[in-house]
């Protein structure tokens, strides 16, 4: 009976801090709301990952990433400007290339704040975008699917 009572002991302090713990120390050595980010945003990646990525990557990455697929028009003079700069002035308040957090607005807050607005408004992507790319905007349950992960996350992140 005592041998079980130190056993529990042991295995509740000791060793779990001593042999489960030793490949974190470095992390658990930062202050604790940095390491709560860091999980959470990387939690929120995953199901963006999953579910938004593909839907953003069809709709969204010609002008917000660095994964351009221009078209065949982007040759014409003139034309070539104009993409150029309308990708640049995109890619400014929003860069989608290295998933979320996303790069641009500066925070997580501000990001589903602005997505959120143009998704209802329904502004993105833009209606010349859309002329010519037919399939690109987003279907009714696409928009929800955004909104739902919007809506579950942008109240855990602080800023
Ligand atoms: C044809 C290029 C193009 C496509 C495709 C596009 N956008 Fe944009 N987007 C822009 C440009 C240009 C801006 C900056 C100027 C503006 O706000 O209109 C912008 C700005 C934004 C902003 C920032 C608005 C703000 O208030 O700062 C958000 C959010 C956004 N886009 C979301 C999206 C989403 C989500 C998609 C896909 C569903 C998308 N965009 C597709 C060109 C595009």
């Amino acid at each position: 009976m005592r041998m079980l009572v130190i056993f529990i002991f042991l295995s509740l302090f000791g060793v779990k801090v001593s042999l489960a713990h030793e490949g974190e120390r470095h992390i658990e050595s930062q202050p604790p709301t940095l390491v709560e980010d860091a999980s959470l945003l990387k939690a929120i990646n995953a199901e963006y990952l999953a579910t938004i990525k593909p839907i953003f990557r069809r709709a969204c990455f010609d002008c917000h990433s660095t994964q351009t697929q221009y078209p065949w028009y982007h040759n014409i003079p003139g034309i070539k400007q104009w993409i150029d700069s309308d990708i640049k002035e995109a890619r400014k308040h929003l860069d989608m290339t290295n998933d979320f957090p996303f790069q641009g607005h500066g925070s997580p807050q501000k990001d589903f704040e602005a997505i959120r607005k143009t998704i209802q408004q329904n502004t993105m992507p833009p209606f010349r975008y859309k002329m010519m790319h037919w399939d690109a905007g987003l279907t009714a349950s696409e928009k929800e699917g955004v909104l739902k992960w919007i809506d579950d996350n942008q109240k855990k992140v602080q800023n």
